[in-house]
């Protein structure tokens, strides 16, 4: 029997997952599932700058490599501010020559009864979810247009882009909205060789989890009753994702949101 053409025996170390000589760009990074990313993609061979609200914080993440092969870079964004955004892409590709990956990951949340949302609190949380994610998105997918090879954008949903749940309607709707940011720019920028897709986690152990305890409706019941496999997960266990959607091995994947929730969605 013959042999199918352009069967690898060896996918993995002919390097389907490196990304070597890419530049990546991490919003909230210093934190959470965006700062899991930042190693995995670092350790994957990019260049990773961790831009964030809080650069005391995305330093501090930095100088954790100590003992590590790779070097962190940080800078300070404000990713709700089109300056600020503008001024971070303009050092970026300064410093660094120019932008191959973004993981838009910052991100805020905030609990209160429909009924009683403060304006102030909608306002801010939809501004950094979902204005946020485009303004990166569109600096970087401008710079990458002007590039001419292409790119990979990631974005962070939610299981809450699907299903509801209590006291969060702002953040459900940025969420929401980030699934038809994500397919819009993924219809738009594909002839340029750009691929958008988002990430949408499950409830994972980060410091938002921990700063909405207190209101939180999540409780073991509740993951026992809406997911498979019955626990949060742990900020590392979203970094593979990404560096698959950020790899060659994804070239195929485009406008697709990757589900990592614990079979969340399945049920
Ligand atoms: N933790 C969860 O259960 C969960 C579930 C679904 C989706 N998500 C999403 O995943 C992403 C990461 O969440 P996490 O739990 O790791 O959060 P986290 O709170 O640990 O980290 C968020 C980071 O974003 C930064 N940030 C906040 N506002 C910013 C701004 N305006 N500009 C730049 N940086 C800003 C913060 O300083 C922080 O470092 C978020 O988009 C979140 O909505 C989280």
């Amino acid at each position: 029997m013959s042999k199918a053409p352009n069967i690898s025996a060896d996918y993995v170390s002919s390097g389907l997952f490196r990304l070597d000589g890419k530049v990546a760009i991490v919003t909230g990074g210093a934190s959470g599932m965006g700062e899991a990313m930042v190693h995995a993609l670092a350790q994957s061979g990019a260049t990773v700058v961790i831009a964030d609200f809080d650069l005391d914080a995305a330093k501090a993440t930095a100088e954790s490599v100590a003992d590590r092969d790779y070097t962190l870079h940080t800078a300070q964004v404000d990713v709700a501010d089109k300056a600020s955004v503008d001024a971070l892409i303009a050092s970026v590709v300064e410093a660094h020559g120019h932008i191959d990956v973004l993981v838009n990951s910052a991100g805020i949340a905030g609990r209160f009864p429909a009924e009683d949302f403060p304006e102030d609190a909608y306002d801010r949380i939809i501004a950094v979810n979902l204005k946020g994610s485009f303004l990166m998105a569109q600096a970087v997918g401008r710079q990458m247009i002007a590039q001419g090879d292409g790119g990979s954008i990631i974005n962070m949903a939610s299981i809450g882009a699907f299903n509801a749940y209590p006291q969060a309607s702002a953040y459900l709707q940025s969420k929401g909205g980030v699934l038809q940011l994500t397919r819009s720019l993924a219809l738009e920028w594909f002839d340029h060789g750009i691929r958008v897709n988002a990430l949408a986690p499950t409830i994972y152990a980060t410091s938002m989890m921990a700063k909405g305890a207190k209101k939180t409706t999540v409780t073991q019941d509740f993951i026992d009753a809406r997911q498979l496999i019955d626990r949060m997960g742990e900020p590392h266990e979203m970094a593979g994702a990404a560096v698959f959607l950020a790899s060659r091995a994804a070239k195929m994947v485009t406008g697709h949101t990757l589900a990592v929730d614990a079979g969340y969605l399945a049920v």
